[in-house]
């Protein structure tokens, strides 16, 4: 029987953790959430109480599901509220220093069965499972954005990862009601090694004048029926994540064809960073987005 899990730990308040809770409160787990920044903690617990009003108010749930997922979510102010956690998802900043220096503060914390997962977008997960205490209980949960809509997860395996923490978070992802796509630990793993190449390549096609924003992203929803553009979807993953993404990318796997574009580092480098900063292909501060090229 795979190990059960009751109680999730979330580390990172952004847009992915902040999802991740929502989805897990909603599957009656005991959620606790910590971010480095406690600000981002109390604007995290507001998004997850609005994001399910909406829900309520399109009947995708009860207001009594409501109620009783929001009492299931704590903030947890330090790395030893994780102590009582069976599993505990790491979802902070795509920075493979952050997240080791994460692991190292947290897992003295941790009970010693319990289970690590990355939410990581492209880094290895054998590399940060070396730099934990637990190898053989890291694994690779990869959920996708916005997480209470996306359908797929991708489970991804270290080469130590045992097969219990296989199974258990197997089982723990099939609770939430996501299908699975279980993916090698190559760099960016499915998803991502496909998908974020493609933005790479409308962002070089903006560069290179080819088309302004508006003309890529109208090309790409009504030519290629793409429920959004591709800048729109770089605004809204956040241009940093698509960097570390594509760096990974192109440092992993040593080929130029995944170059990070230029104009993706200055935007970057800028600050834009998409809707989580207000500004990115389009600037979000007026009353409709405007395509800032
Ligand atoms: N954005 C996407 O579409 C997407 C999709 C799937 C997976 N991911 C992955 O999810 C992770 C988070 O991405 P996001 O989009 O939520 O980013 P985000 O910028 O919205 O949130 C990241 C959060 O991590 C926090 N953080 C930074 N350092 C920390 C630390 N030392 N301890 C605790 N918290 C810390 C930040 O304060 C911030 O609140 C990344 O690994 C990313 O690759 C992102």
């Amino acid at each position: 029987m795979a190990q059960s899990i009751r109680k999730v730990g979330v580390i990172g308040a952004g847009q992915m953790g902040s999802g991740i809770a929502h989805v897990c409160a909603l599957a009656n787990f005991d959620v606790k959430i910590h971010d480095v920044a406690a600000d981002r903690i109390k604007q995290s617990l507001a998004t997850i109480n609005g994001n399910m009003a909406r829900q309520v108010s399109k009947k995708l749930i009860s207001e009594e599901q409501r109620q009783a997922a929001l009492q299931h979510i704590k903030p947890a102010a330090s790395m030893d509220d994780f102590g009582d956690c069976d599993l505990v998802i790491e979802s902070a900043t795509e920075k493979e220093d952050i997240k080791r220096k994460i692991f190292t503060e947290l897992c003295p914390s941790l009970r010693p069965d319990a289970i690590l997962a990355t939410n990581t977008s492209s880094l290895s997960i054998t590399r940060l499972a070396a730099s934990t205490d637990r190898p053989e209980k890291f694994i690779g949960i990869h959920f996708m954005n916005p997480v209470p809509l996306m359908e797929l997860v991708e489970l991804i395996r270290g080469i130590a990862t045992g097969d219990q923490t296989f199974e258990a978070s197997k089982e723990f992802v099939g609770k939430l009601h996501k299908t699975i796509a279980v993916s090698e630990d190559f760099p960016a793993f499915i998803v991502n090694r496909i998908l974020l190449p493609m933005i790479n390549e409308a962002i070089y096609t903006l560069y290179e004048g080819v088309g302004n924003v508006e003309a890529i992203d109208t090309a790409m929803k009504l030519g290629a029926h793409h429920p959004m553009g591709p800048l729109e979807l770089a605004d809204f993953i956040g241009l940093d994540t698509c960097l570390s993404v594509m760096q990974v990318l192109h440092e992993g796997l040593a080929d130029s064809k995944y170059r990070p574009c230029p104009l993706l580092v200055k935007y970057v480098e800028a600050g834009w960073l998409g809707r989580k900063t207000q500004r990115g292909f389009y600037d979000y501060r007026g009353e409709k987005p405007v395509p800032t090229r």
